[in-house]
């Protein structure tokens, strides 16, 4: 367990997390750090608390400890690939660190930290970045924990060594959730659930606004509740609920109202944040201890987009565990936000140069802007935007001369629709305290007190089912009025507030990270939200991700708000494969395009060891001749006249599946499937025996699925004709793996097995065999290699359904699928699944072009495919997992590969491809001629 943990409640969390064996997440560390800063500085134990705090198991430390893995020449602990600490004498940590940066024993250990500490101090550096190295007090090093994330397998952005804040608040309110709860379990049922997350609302408003002078008085609110309400906590809630009283009460009605005096301090917040119940749960002693440490906090450091993202997972009981480290990153939001609007806007400001005229209109255009999130969790891409459009009108104003004029960009332009109550809470709140830290930081702390209270009553985040809601309602054209609901759009009475944009007359910008889900995974709502926002093509409902649900929404809303421009995060299926063929047509077909897009990125978050999504960005605007913008991972950008639906630039087209090819490529089918349940299948031994009796031996063939294909391991089957079936149960084992498979079958629930459990000697589903040979393609491949892992295996071969196969085709088919070009083909118009090709015989074989070959390039290919597979030959017994790892494959067999590229290239288009962006392009435009 964690050294120096003090509470109860957090030892029985961090025991719970560990049990889990789950690594721990960036919340935690935090949180079991700043632990162990609170404690007495232990010299001996500190290195190893240390590391303990990041997640190192309780063996390694063990081991470090007796010396067996401690690798330090200066007495301290040294841990191989990670860091280097020590503790030293006080006054001495600076000498200390510059000796552990120096220590050989670093550098052959390959430490990437260096660390020091007297216990008064604290140095440390991270020997990989150009950061600067840390110094600090002892007590304050855990505000720099972000610099030590790596250590736990967590790849930090700089930006997140910067949300040290954020984290820590999350962490401290996530305690606090949990024990509210705990001692309050009814305000945790679905009935109270809103009025608990109004409730953390309410005090995340609170700290702030005791840290920002918007309380006059030392951290007014926990101070006034230390001194109010009785140690044992018995009237902590009616304190509290004091206090949310006055701030809901206008100064005017406040002897009225019988506001106690010492709650008279307490200006009118309301705007809606204090209205309604002010009912407060009940605090245990920890709790009310709870709340005033969090009050401490440093909360004028909050950053209210990565905040809100964090923060919303308290209130999720499935997403606890993770804390909010699934939140958007601020880079990857102004992936989206910066082509949707906000470059143009900064491109006019650089054109405007100091022309007050011009900038004045920029001014009011920025003015008149509306962002919409329809999927807007906790506010983050609209804080941001935001935040941006103030520093736009901020270098405006001071070039007019007007540095401390009040923002004309009114915070009711900006709105969205969240599915979940506490994020659309933490959505308002984060856009408040946006507009607050933005007038002061543009404005000055006097001008933002000003007019920050009380605050605006009107509510810009809808908390509903977006693609129930309509989005006409909640973002509605130009010149009309704005009826805003809470719910389902035909279940709600019409008596909601209605609120009118300010600044009539503006560009409409839809953007968001709506969620994705694969059709297999949807449930029954999720289903039935999707055929309603596909109601006019149902086939698309059943097909595709959830995400595209917005799309459809987008469509409908651009009817009648032609000019709105879009762009949402999305799951890269829906640019590939079928999805890519049934969404994007429909897109055209109203008029609509790409006008913007971010090739396929992995969108990374703070969950340790994360390997992340893989996404894309697509904006999507009415069709225009202007150029469009195609963003790809390298930081290149393509302006290109179209942007296709698998996102290569120029190329229109949407392939559709083939069920013959469409050139001169043989037939591809899929391999063999037995439902057996395994019991065809024969250990090396049963093989060898069977193999042995000459009357059995022909029964016995080697199997190949697709791990037997790439990574080598032999595996066998039985494999017995119909005519052959009587003879082959003469043997007592063959007879008795038929009864088994003949019982397993009987019991399958799928009615085309069961049809099979007569026949218990033969595969479910025969695609094919060879006479003298097949070459296989496993369907599902990483796509980190440089090449298609293919293989030619010898007929008497069974290949399994994991595999597709060309029986007996002519060698040159090989040629054509290890080629680059096919590579790039099948990573186009073929789904991938995380970073693995999914091959497709249908889409991506059938519809490969493929010219018409001449004898000679026939036999060209052939040959170019026997030096392939004597390359590899002269590399036996290394598999093609092996052989094709791009980081070890064997020179000669990349070298064969490379003239393999260039002789289909040359017979393709007569020359070399200049890269694969070239090489999809010139495709594309063979299918299209062959399709013609
Ligand atoms: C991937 S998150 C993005 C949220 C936020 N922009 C971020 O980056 O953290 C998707 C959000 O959509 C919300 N959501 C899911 N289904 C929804 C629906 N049908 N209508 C509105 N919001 C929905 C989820 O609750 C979640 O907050």
């Amino acid at each position: 367990m964690l050294r120096g943990l003090r509470h109860e409640a957090r030892v029985k969390w961090l025991r719970t997390a560990r049990k889990k064996c789950r690594s721990l997440n960036a919340v935690e560390i935090e949180e079991a750090i700043s632990a162990l800063a609170e404690q007495p500085f232990d010299a001996q134990e500190f290195p190893f608390a240390f590391l303990e705090a990041f997640g190192n198991k309780p063996t390694t430390i063990k081991r470090l400890r007796s010396g067996v893995s401690n690798k330090s020449d200066l007495g301290g602990v040294l841990q191989t690939n990670n860091i280097h600490i020590a503790t030293c004498q006080p006054g001495e940590a600076t000498k200390t660190l510059a000796a552990l940066k120096a220590s050989p024993a670093s550098t052959k250990a390959k430490a990437r930290f260096v660390l020091a500490t007297d216990g008064v101090d604290f140095e440390a550096e991270d020997l990989e970045s150009d950061d600067p190295p840390v110094a600090c007090a002892y007590r304050d090093f855990p505000d720099h924990f972000g610099l030590f994330l790596p250590l736990a397998g967590i790849t930090t952005v700089k930006q997140v060594r910067e949300s040290s804040f954020d984290i820590r608040a999350t962490s401290r309110l996530n305690r606090l959730y949990v024990e509210l709860l705990e001692d309050n379990p009814e305000w945790g049922t679905a009935e109270r659930r809103h009025d608990m997350n109004h409730f953390m609302a309410r005090l995340i408003f609170c700290f702030f606004a005791q840290r920002t002078d918007i309380f006059i008085g030392d951290d007014l609110f926990t101070a006034t509740i230390e001194q109010m309400s009785a140690r044992d906590s018995s009237n902590t809630h009616e304190v509290i609920g004091e206090l949310f009283h006055a701030m809901n009460t206008k100064i005017e009605n406040r002897a009225a109202a019988n506001i106690p005096r010492w709650a008279d301090a307490f200006p009118y917040v309301n705007g809606e944040l204090f209205s309604g119940s002010i009912d407060v749960p009940h605090f245990s002693r920890i709790a009310r201890s709870y709340l005033l440490h969090i009050g401490g906090l440093d909360w004028t450091k909050i950053n209210p987009d990565i905040f809100g993202s964090m923060i919303q997972a308290v209130a999720e009981d499935e997403e606890r565990g993770a804390l909010g480290m699934h939140y958007t990153s601020v880079p990857n939001i102004l992936k989206v936000l910066n082509p949707l609007f906000l470059d143009d806007l900064r491109a006019r400001l650089r054109e405007a140069a100091d022309n007050p005229r011009t900038l004045l209109n920029l001014r009011k255009r920025i003015s008149r802007i509306r962002v919409f999130d329809p999927a807007c969790g906790s506010g983050n891409f609209l804080v941001i935007a935001y935040k941006e459009m103030r520093a736009i009108e901020a270098e405006i104003n001071k070039r007019r001369g007007e540095a401390d004029r009040r923002t004309d960009i009114p915070l009711t332009n900006f709105r969205g629709i969240e599915l979940r109550d506490f994020p659309a809470e933490v959505a308002r709140l984060a856009l408040i305290i946006a507009e607050f830290q933005c007038d002061v930081l543009y404005r000055g702390q006097k001008e933002a007190l000003q007019d920050f209270l009380p605050l605006d009553a009107q509510n810009w985040i809808t908390c509903g089912n977006a693609l129930r809601l309509d989005w006409l309602s909640i973002c509605p054209p130009t010149g009309t009025g704005v009826k805003l609901h809470s719910d389902d759009l035909f279940n709600t009475p019409l008596d909601q507030a209605q609120i009118d944009f300010e600044n009539e007359g503006g560009e409409t910008y839809i953007c968001g990270n709506p969620p994705y889900r694969g059709s297999k995974w949807q449930d029954e709502g999720q289903k039935a939200d999707l055929a309603r926002a596909w109601s006019e093509h149902p086939q698309l409902a059943k097909t595709t991700d959830f995400v595209s649900g917005w799309i459809a929404a987008y469509l409908k809303y651009a009817r009648s708000v032609p000019d709105a421009i879009a762009a949402f995060v999305a799951t890269n299926s829906i640019c590939q494969g079928q999805q890519a063929s049934e969404i994007w047509p429909v897109v055209t077909r109203q008029g609509r395009e790409i006008r913007f897009a971010h090739t396929p990125f992995t969108w990374k978050n703070l969950a340790s060891h994360n390997a992340g999504v893989t996404v894309i960005i697509v904006g999507l605007g009415p069709r225009s001749s202007r150029s469009k913008r195609l963003f790809g991972d390298d930081g290149l950008v393509r302006e290109c006249e179209v942007i296709g639906p698998y996102l290569v630039p120029n190329m229109p087209d949407t392939i559709t599946k083939a069920n013959r090819p469409l050139g001169p490529q043989s037939t591809m089918l899929f391999g063999n499937m037995p439902r057996d349940g395994g019991h065809l299948f024969l250990t090396t031994q049963e093989a060898r025996q069977l193999r042995r009796n000459s009357a059995t031996n022909s029964y016995v063939r080697r199997f190949l699925g697709s791990d037997e294909l790439i990574n080598g391991k032999l595996r066998f089957c039985l494999w017995i004709e119909d005519g052959e079936a009587e003879a082959a149960r003469t043997d007592a084992l063959i007879a008795e793996r038929l009864a088994l498979v003949a019982d397993n079958r009987r019991r399958s629930p799928a009615e085309s097995t069961r049809a099979f459990a007569d026949l218990p000697h033969r595969f479910v589903q025969i695609a094919g065999t060879a006479r003298k040979s097949a070459i296989v393609v496993p369907r599902v491949s990483s796509e980190n290699r440089d090449y298609l892992p293919v293989d030619l295996v010898t007929g008497d071969c069974i290949i399994g359904d994991r595999n597709f196969a060309l029986y007996d085709a002519p060698l040159w088919n090989m040629a054509l699928i290890v080629s680059r070009l096919h590579w790039v083909w099948i990573g186009t118009v073929c789904v991938r699944m995380r970073t693995d090709f999914s091959y497709s015989n249908t889409l991506g074989w059938n519809t490969f072009p493929v010219p018409l070959l001449t004898e000679k390039n026939r036999s060209d290919l052939n040959r170019s495919t026997e030096n392939i597979l004597i390359a590899r030959e002269r590399h036996f017994p290394c598999t093609i997992a092996e052989l094709y790892d791009a980081k070890v494959m064997p020179d000669d067999l990349r070298e064969s590969h490379r003239q393999n590229d260039e002789v289909v290239e040359r017979i393709y288009f007569g020359r070399r491809m200049k890269n694969d962006t070239d090489r999809l392009e010139s495709l594309f435009a063979l299918y299209r001629k062959a399709v013609a």
